[in-house]
C-alpha cells in the first residue's frame, strides 16, 4: 500500500509594515497591505507532516504533541477544505491520480520555539500546514496561490510562503482572489540583514491580535488615515529601500510603522497597550544608538519593531549585531549564556555587557534586573518553506504522532 505523506518546515516572518485590520473577517481580507522579512528556519520554524489515508476515520490535528479539535467552519478546517479542493482539480484533470482529496488527513505540527516565549506561531504554523498539504497533494500551485489559502488560516501566515522580503497585497476584490503574498526580493538579495529577537517577560495576557484589530477597525479614526495615506506611501518607499539595500531608509520606515501600529492600538476604544516598560527601554536604547552614530558622522545602525506583544525584534546589518548584543546585555543582564550562533564573540573578544558605543548617553534607560529580557535569539533573513525527507516525519507508520508530549 502506498503511503501518501509529506513533511515540510516553514518560517516565521516579522512585519516592517504592519497588518492591522480586516475588511472581511471570514476570508481574512486586510484593510491595508503589509510587508515582512522572513526569518531563518535554522533558528525558528514550524515543522508539519500531513498524511492522507483512506483508513483514517476523520481529519485530525496535533500541535506540539497535543491533539487540537478541528472546528467545523474554523480556520484550520477552511485551509484543509481549500487544499482538498485544489487536489480535486488535479484529480479531475488526470483521472489516473489517486483520489487523495477524498481521504481524511492526519496533520502533526511542531514549533522549535517555546509557545511560552510569546513568539507568534500562527504564521509559520499555517504556512507549514498549507505547504505540507500542497506537497502531499503534488499541487502545481505557486507560493502566491498557496498564500491565498494560508491567509484564511491567519492573515500574517500568507507572507511565510516566501523567503526573503515579502509583501501581502491587500487586493480589492470581494472574494479575496487578489489578496495574496508576493516576493519583493529573495534573501540572496540582502543576506546581510540580521535580526535580534528580545524575548520580554510579560505577566499579563495581552489582547489577541484577531479581536484587537477588529476593535481598532471599529473605533480608531487614526486607523483610517493610516489605511488611506500612510501605508500606501510606506509600502512604495520600503520596497524601493529593500531593492536598493538602503538600511537607513528601511530602518526609519520600519520604526515609524511599528510606532504607528502601537499608536492605533492606543487610539482604540478601550485602548490597547502591547508595549511595556522593557519594550520602551529597548526603543530608547536603539534610538540613542542611532543618534550617537549619526552625531559621529555615521548612519542609522538598527531598527526596532514590535507586534501585538512586548517582544522586540531589532533588525540590523550583520556587522552591527555585536555592538547591539553588547548594548542589550548591558542593560538587560541575561540568566542564560547568549546563544552565539554567528560567532560574534570569541575568547579574546568575549561578551562583557560593559561596552557602550562611542558617544552613547548611558542615562537613556535604567539598568534592568535579570529576567526582564528572558532571552535573545540572533537570526537573519531566511528562505521559504522547505520540503523535508521522510526521516524527519512527525507521524509514525501507524499515522499517529511519533512523540507525545
Ligand atoms: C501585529 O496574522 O496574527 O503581527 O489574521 O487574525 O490571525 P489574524 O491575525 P495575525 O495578526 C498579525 C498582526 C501583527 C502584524 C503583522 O504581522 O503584520
Amino acid at each position: 500500500m502506498a503511503v501518501y505523506q509529506a513533511t515540510v518546515s516553514a518560517p516565521v516572518n516579522i512585519a516592517c509594515i504592519k497588518y492591522w485590520g480586516k475588511r472581511d473577517t471570514k476570508l481574512i481580507l486586510p484593510t491595508n497591505s503589509s510587508l515582512s522579512v522572513t526569518l531563518d528556519q535554522d533558528n525558528l520554524k514550524s515543522t508539519t507532516t500531513s498524511r492522507a489515508d483512506p483508513s483514517f476515520d476523520r481529519d485530525r490535528l496535533w500541535l506540539n504533541g497535543h491533539e487540537e479539535e478541528i472546528k467545523d467552519g474554523g480556520r484550520t478546517a477552511t485551509c484543509i477544505a481549500e487544499m482538498k479542493r485544489l487536489r480535486r482539480e488535479v484529480e479531475e484533470k488526470d483521472p489516473k491520480q489517486p483520489k487523495l482529496s477524498s481521504y481524511p488527513v492526519h496533520i502533526c505540527s511542531h514549533n522549535n520555539f517555546p509557545t511560552a516565549a510569546g513568539l507568534a506561531s500562527s504564521a509559520s504554523g499555517f504556512a507549514a500546514l498549507v505547504a505540507s498539504l500542497a506537497f502531499l497533494y503534488a499541487l502545481p500551485a505557486s507560493p502566491s496561490a498557496l498564500s491565498l489559502i494560508a491567509r484564511q488560516g491567519s492573515g500574517s501566515a500568507c507572507r511565510s510562503l516566501f523567503g526573503g522580503f515579502v509583501a501581502w497585497e491587500m487586493g480589492t476584490r470581494a472574494d479575496g482572489s487578489d489578496s495574496l503574498a508576493v516576493q519583493v526580493a529573495p534573501r540572496e538579495h540582502w543576506p546581510d540583514l540580521h535580526a535580534l529577537i528580545c524575548v520580554v517577560s510579560d505577566a499579563k495576557k495581552g489582547v489577541a491580535s484577531t479581536s484587537g484589530m477588529q476593535r481598532t477597525v471599529e473605533t480608531s479614526a487614526l486607523l483610517q488615515h493610516r489605511i488611506r495615506t500612510v501605508v500606501p506611501e510606506r509600502m512604495a518607499a520600503i520596497t524601493e529601500a529593500i531593492h536598493a539595500r538602503d538600511f537607513p531608509t528601511f530602518a526609519k520606515i520600519t520604526m515609524a510603522d511599528s510606532n504607528q501600529f502601537h499608536a492605533v492600538a492606543l487610539d482604540t476604544e478601550p485602548p490597547i497597550f502591547y508595549l511595556n516598560d522593557v519594550s520602551r527601554a529597548i526603543i530608547a536604547l536603539v534610538v540613542e544608538l542611532n543618534r550617537a552614530s549619526v552625531a559621529a558622522g555615521g548612519t542609522i545602525k538598527a531598527a526596532y519593531t514590535y507586534d501585538a506583544g512586548p517582544n522586540a525584534v531589532i533588525y540590523a546589518p550583520a556587522a552591527n549585531m555585536r555592538e547591539i548584543v553588547e548594548l542589550i546585555v548591558g542593560y538587560f543582564p541575561q540568566t542564560e549564556k547568549f546563544n552565539d550562533v554567528f560567532g560574534l564573540f570569541s575568547a579574546d573578544k568575549p561578551l562583557s555587557g560593559n561596552n557602550l558605543p562611542a558617544g552613547f548617553n548611558p542615562a537613556v534607560s535604567k539598568k534592568f534586573e535579570e529576567g526582564a529580557v528572558k532571552g535573545l535569539i540572533h537570526t537573519r533573513v531566511g528562505d521559504g518553506p522547505r520540503a523535508l525527507s521522510s526521516d524527519e516525519a512527525l507521524l509514525g507508520a501507524d499515522g499517529l504522532p511519533k512523540m507525545v508530549a
